[in-house]
């Protein structure tokens, strides 16, 4: 908006300026459109702001004394109000190859906070060292204007994010990610009733996320995953109703998934992996219509996958369950989830058949169920094998084999010994562990089938996997 602006206005001082030299008028305009209406305060508050963060030596030099009409300073963007240019966006830090970038020792001066009509503020790559605090000072001096707060990969900034971030009711877009900062996650954002978008992942914050998250209820975006956070998940997460992604990754967090999920129809994304949430999966899962990736893994839910209409899910793509500690059978409607593209059920305790159902699922490129105690024949014909490769992963589950006679040497699945010789083999190693187990069987199976490419074929592979 601010740039589109700009550019229209330049265009139009442009187009003036040539017109007046063509009619040989000269003067009267040309000074008005070098010369920025600015107000004077404005314009020294910029300097005085970009100063702080770029150093001393800055001082827009070629630029001066026109920071937004003529030749804009990088990073700057403007909009005239009431005939004069204020700075509504100001990107602080590389973020384009021209951006300015920030001194080793930046400052956030008390200048920047009377740029009261900025919309947008962002820095990029600015705090490093030394570690910096962010005053709670002065921020709510922007309440009236602030649509857009960012802070991207500052390592630099530590301590708390500043309280009154929650006095800026104008907010839509809060943005932290990749910085320093610690403590407890900021309070009261429940009052930044217009926010979209709020991540603020990637820093060490800890403690509980508060109740107040659950009143964002025009939030399409939550990202707050790679912290500390701990506690639950709070059952206000049920208001969330415009949700589209959240994203509550490598935390701490314990308890159950909140039933109040299934409130969330437009969300795709739900990725609660790496955290320590137990009691099972809730049946609001299968309510998630929208819902294109599920991601839990590693957490201690538990529990099967039996009590769930997996059919509901007509969009999933991605499911990943591994490494939750489910019990019990594969359900065949897993296997009516027609979009499914990745299906992750390795390092659990299922058990009984994999169906070859799942062979018909044509978009289907990675299915790893290793780690299981599934048993059976494993009934899927060559043409899948071959087009899996590598992305097929069923090793380790002591009691699956494959009816080798069908298939040609290269298509025969990693790990998995042959239907065949299951007798043979396990009246060998009865009470070895499942790796000796498979170690054993599968290189003297394919050793004596093939001699020593085959064998120099599971070694390659088995390192691939891994
Ligand atoms: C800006 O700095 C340059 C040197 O970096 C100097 O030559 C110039 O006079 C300064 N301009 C103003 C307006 O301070
Ligand atoms: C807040 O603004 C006041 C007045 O401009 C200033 O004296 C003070 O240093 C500012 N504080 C911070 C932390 O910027
Ligand atoms: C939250 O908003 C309410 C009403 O809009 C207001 O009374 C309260 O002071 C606000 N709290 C914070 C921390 O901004
Ligand atoms: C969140 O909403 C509840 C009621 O829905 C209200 O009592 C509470 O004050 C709100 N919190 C904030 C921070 O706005
Ligand atoms: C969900 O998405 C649909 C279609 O994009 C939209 O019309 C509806 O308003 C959304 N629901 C909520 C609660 O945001
Ligand atoms: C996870 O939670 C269980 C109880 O549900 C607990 O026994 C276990 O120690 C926790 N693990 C971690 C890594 O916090
Ligand atoms: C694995 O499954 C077999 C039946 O196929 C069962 O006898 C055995 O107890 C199971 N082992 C574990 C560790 O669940
Ligand atoms: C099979 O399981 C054992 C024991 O759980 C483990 O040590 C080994 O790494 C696993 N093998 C593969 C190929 O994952």
């Amino acid at each position: 908006m601010g740039y589109i602006s700009t550019i229209f206005i330049a265009t139009i001082v442009t187009v003036s300026i040539v017109g007046v030299y063509v009619n040989g008028e000269e003067g009267e305009y040309e000074d008005a459109g070098v010369e920025a209406p600015m107000v004077k305060t404005e314009q020294e508050a910029l300097y005085s702001a970009i100063q702080g963060f770029v150093g001393k030596w800055w001082n827009g030099s070629d630029l001066y004394p026109d920071p937004c009409g003529w030749t804009p300073i990088q990073g700057v963007s403007c909009d005239i109000y009431d005939g004069f240019w204020y700075v509504t966006g100001l990107n602080i830090g590389s973020i384009q190859d021209n951006s300015l970038a920030c001194a080793s020792n930046p400052e956030i001066r008390s200048s920047l906070f009377l740029l009261t009509h900025l919309k947008s503020l962002a820095f990029f790559d600015c705090f490093h060292t030394p570690p910096i605090v962010i005053s709670s000072e002065n921020w709510t001096l922007l309440s009236g204007s602030l649509e857009s707060l960012e802070f991207r990969s500052n390592l630099g900034l530590t301590g708390a994010i500043p309280a009154a971030f929650s006095h800026l009711h104008k907010l839509q877009s809060l943005v932290v990610i990749g910085n320093g900062f610690s403590g407890g996650l900021p309070a009261n954002i429940g009052n930044l009733t217009h926010l979209r978008r709020l991540v603020l992942s990637e820093n060490g914050f800890s403690g509980e996320i508060g109740d107040d998250y659950g009143n964002l209820s025009e939030l399409l975006i939550l990202d707050l995953s790679r912290n500390s956070l701990s506690g639950s998940i709070p059952l206000t997460f049920g208001g969330l109703t415009s949700l589209l992604k959240l994203d509550l990754s490598q935390n701490q967090l314990v308890g159950k998934i909140p039933n109040e999920i299934s409130n969330l129809k437009n969300l795709t994304l739900l990725d609660l992996s790496n955290n320590n949430i137990s009691g099972g999966l809730t049946k609001s899962v299968q309510e998630l219509s929208s819902l294109k990736e599920l991601v839990l893994s590693r957490n201690s839910i538990g529990g099967d996958l039996m009590g769930i209409e997996w059919q509901n899910l007509k969009g999933l793509m991605v499911l990943d369950l591994s490494s939750t500690q489910l019990m019990g059978g594969i359900p065949k409607s897993i296997s009516e989830m027609k979009k499914l593209r990745f299906l992750g059920l390795n390092d659990n305790y299922l058990s009984g058949n994999l169906t070859p159902k799942l062979a018909e699922l044509c978009d289907l490129s990675s299915l790893y169920v290793y780690g299981n105690n599934l048993s059976g024949k494993l009934e899927f014909d060559g043409g899948f094998y071959g087009k899996m490769s590598r992305r097929f992963g069923a090793w380790n589950n002591s009691n699956l084999c494959v009816p080798v006679d069908l298939l040609p040497t290269d298509l025969r699945p990693f790990g998995i010994k042959t239907c065949r010789e299951e007798l043979e083999v396990s009246s060998f190693h009865e009470s070895d562990s499942k790796l000796h187990n498979f170690v054993t069987s599968f290189g003297f199976t394919t050793y004596k089938l093939d001699g020593m490419w085959g064998l120099f074929s599971v070694v390659v592979s088995f390192n691939m996997v891994m």
